[in-house]
C-alpha cells in the first residue's frame, strides 16, 4: 500500500482508512465498488477481497510450478524514489510498463488510454505507457456476468446486464482514488529457466484498467503505469497464476537501499533459509503477530496490549508503505529510548519528520532495534535503515507516530520499506507463514524449478531510469527546536 512519497512531502501522511467493500451507483447496471483500503502513507489499492482462500491455501498448488523473476528499480528512502516498482509486459505485441508493487493491495491495474487525468509524465525518469485494449490482440473485456466479476465481489452483481464492464473504484487514505473497468490480456513475465536465466513466459491475468484518477494519482510526482497488488486474495496477479497452475503461491522481495531496485521473485526459495513467523489467519493483509521491541539491550517496556491484533490494531507488513508507523505511546517509548543514547541533541521537524544535526557514523551513535515475532523470530533494524540523512550531517528518522497520520490507523503498527529493506523477506502462502534474513539485495537467491527439481540463482535488478528524484525544499528549516524529553512527553 502506500508507500510511496510525493516529492512535496505532505505534511501529514495520511495513511489509514477503515477497509470496506460496498455498493454504490448501481444505476448504470454495473456493480461499482468503494474500496477503501486499509493502512498507506498514500497510495494502497484497496483490498477487493472476499475472506477466502486462507484456509484452502496449502492444499491449492500441488500441480504447480516454475519461477517468475519480476526486475526491480526504484529506491524506498524518503529523500529518493521512495517506492518500488517493476517492469513487467502486457499484450499482443507485449509493452513494458512499470508499476508499483505493493504487498498491502490485491490487484493489478494500470492506467488505460481512455483515462481522464492521467500523469502524463513521471517525476522518476520513468517513460510511462497508457494501455490500450484496441491495440492489444490479446486483450477482453470483463463483463460483469463473470465468474471473476461475481467472485471479486462475493456474489453476483446486482443489476448486471450482459456485457456491461466489471467496474471498480479505489478510495485512497490520502482522498485520491482510481476508477476503471476489468480486462483480461496476457502478461509476459520472465519465467526462470537456468541459473541467472529466463525465457518469456505468457499468461492470461485480470487486471484493472483504470480510466479515471483522482487526487495524487493523476500527478507527475512519483507517477508510475499502476500498481502490482501482492495481496493473498483470488484477485491478484499472483493468485491468478497460481490457479492457473503457473507458480507455487510464494514470492520473496529484497528491497535494496543502498544501489536501488532488488529482487522480486514468485517461487519456492531455498537459499537463503529463512525463519518464519505464522500470518494471522483471515486478515486482509499480511498480518504478523508481534511481542515486543528491544532497543540496544533493553525491552521497551510497553502494555501488551499495544501488539493485539484485531481491527484497526495490529502489525502489518507493507512494501508498499515508505516508513513504519507505531502507536503514539509505542512511538515516543521508541524515540526516548533511542535518544537516550545522544543526550545532547536538539530536535527539529522538518516536514514532519523528527530531525537533528549528528556527525559521525549513525550506526555507532544509535542502537539497533529488534521487533521480536511470535516463534521467536526476530527484525531487525539498523540506525541506517531507520535514519536517513539529507545531506549536510542532517538527519531524520523515518518512523512515524500512527496517531498523526488518521483516527482509525491510531493503534496499528505498520512496517514499510523502511523495516523490510537490505532484508529476504519470503511470503509462503501455501504454508501461511512470512521470514526474513538479512541479506545483500544486490546478490542473488536461489529457487526452486518444482517440475524439474532444479534450483536456479536469480539476480538483483536495478531498473534504471533518469535516476535520482530532484527533492526540493528539503532543507533543514528549523522551525521548531526542543529539548528531546520536552518534546516526547
Ligand atoms: C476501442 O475502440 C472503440 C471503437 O473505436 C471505442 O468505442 C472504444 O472506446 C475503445 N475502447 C478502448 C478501451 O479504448
Ligand atoms: C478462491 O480460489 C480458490 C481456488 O481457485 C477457490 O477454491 C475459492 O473458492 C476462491 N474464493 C473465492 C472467495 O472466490
Ligand atoms: C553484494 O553483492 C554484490 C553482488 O554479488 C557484491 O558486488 C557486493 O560486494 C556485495 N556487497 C556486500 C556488502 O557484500
Ligand atoms: C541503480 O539505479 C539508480 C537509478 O535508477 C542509480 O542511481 C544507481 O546508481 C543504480 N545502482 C547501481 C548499483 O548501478
Amino acid at each position: 500500500m502506500d508507500r510511496r512519497w510525493p516529492s512535496h512531502w505532505p505534511p501529514h501522511l495520511l495513511f489509514l482508512l477503515l477497509s470496506f467493500i460496498s455498493f454504490f451507483d448501481l444505476g448504470s447496471g454495473t456493480g461499482v465498488f468503494r474500496v477503501q483500503r486499509k493502512y498507506t502513507d498514500r497510495t494502497h489499492i484497496a483490498d477487493l477481497r472476499a475472506h477466502d482462500v486462507r484456509r484452502h491455501g496449502r492444499f491449492l498448488s500441488s500441480v504447480a510450478a516454475g519461477a517468475i523473476d519480476i526486475p526491480l528499480g526504484g529506491i524506498g528512502v524518503p529523500t529518493e524514489t521512495g517506492l518500488y516498482y517493476a517492469e513487467i509486459g502486457i499484450g499482443t505485441p507485449s509493452k513494458s510498463y512499470y508499476v508499483q508493487v505493493d504487498t498491502g493491495s490485491d490487484i493489478l491495474w494500470l492506467n488505460c488510454i481512455t483515462c481522464k487525468h492521467c500523469p502524463k509524465k513521471s517525476d522518476l525518469g520513468i517513460k510511462l505507457t497508457l494501455y490500450d485494449l484496441n491495440s492489444s490482440s490479446s486483450g477482453n473485456i470483463v463483463s460483469c456476468d463473470e465468474s471473476f466479476c461475481s467472485s471479486t465481489y462475493g456474489g453476483e452483481i446486482p443489476g448486471c446486464i450482459h456485457d456491461a464492464p466489471c467496474q471498480y473504484t479505489v478510495l485512497y487514505g490520502d482522498g485520491s482514488s482510481t476508477t476503471g473497468f476489468f480486462v483480461t490480456d496476457n502478461v509476459q513475465y520472465n519465467h526462470v529457466s537456468g541459473n541467472h536465466q529466463t525465457k518469456i513466459a505468457t499468461a492470461s491475468v485480470t487486471f484493472g484498467c483504470g480510466d479515471q484518477q483522482s487526487g495524487d494519482l493523476g500527478s507527475s510526482a512519483e507517477a508510475v503505469d499502476g500498481i502490482l497488488g501482492f495481496g493473498q486474495s483470488n484477485s491478484s496477479m499472483l493468485s491468478q497464476l497460481a490457479s492457473a497452475g503457473k507458480v507455487r503461491k510464494m514470492f520473496s522481495h529484497c528491497l535494496d537501499t543502498k544501489n536501488g531496485g532488488g529482487i522480486f521473485a514468485i517461487g519456492h526459495v531455498v537459499q537463503p533459509k529463512v525463519k518464519t513467523t505464522p500470518l494471522v489467519p483471515d486478515m486482509p493483509h499480511y498480518n504478523i503477530i508481534l511481542k515486543s521491541i528491544q532497543v540496544g539491550g533493553a525491552f521497551l517496556n510497553l502494555p501488551t496490549d499495544i501488539f493485539e491484533t484485531g481491527d484497526n490494531k495490529g502489525t502489518i507488513l507493507d512494501s508498499g508503505t515508505t516508513l513504519a508507523y507505531l502507536p503514539e505511546l509505542a512511538f515516543k517509548t521508541l524515540m526516548n529510548a533511542i535518544f537516550s543514547y545522544q543526550p545532547g541533541l536538539s530536535f527539529h521537524t522538518t516536514q514532519g519528520f523528527l530531525c537533528f544535526e549528528f556527525s559521525g557514523r549513525v550506526d555507532d551513535g544509535f542502537p539497533k532495534i529488534i521487533f521480536h515475532f511470535e516463534d521467536s523470530v526476530e527484525l531487525p533494524i539498523y540506525p541506517h535503515d531507520y535514519l536517513f540523512t539529507t545531506g549536510n550531517d542532517y538527519w531524520c528518522t523515518g518512523f512515524q507516530n500512527s496517531a498523526l497520520q488518521s483516527k482509525e490507523g491510531k493503534d496499528m503498527i505498520l512496517l514499510g520499506d523502511m523495516a523490510l529493506s537490505n532484508k529476504l523477506v519470503v511470503y509462503d502462502l501455501e504454508n501461511q507463514v512470512v521470514g526474513w534474513t538479512d541479506y545483500n539485495c544486490s546478490s542473488s537467491i536461489k529457487i526452486q524449478d518444482d517440475i524439474s527439481t532444479a534450483v536456479y540463482t536469480v539476480d538483483a535488478h536495478n531498473l534504471s531510469f533518469a535516476g535520482r528524484l530532484e527533492i526540493e525544499g528539503f532543507i533543514p528549516f528549523l522551525m521548531a527546536t526542543y529539548l528531546l524529553f520536552n518534546f516526547f512527553l
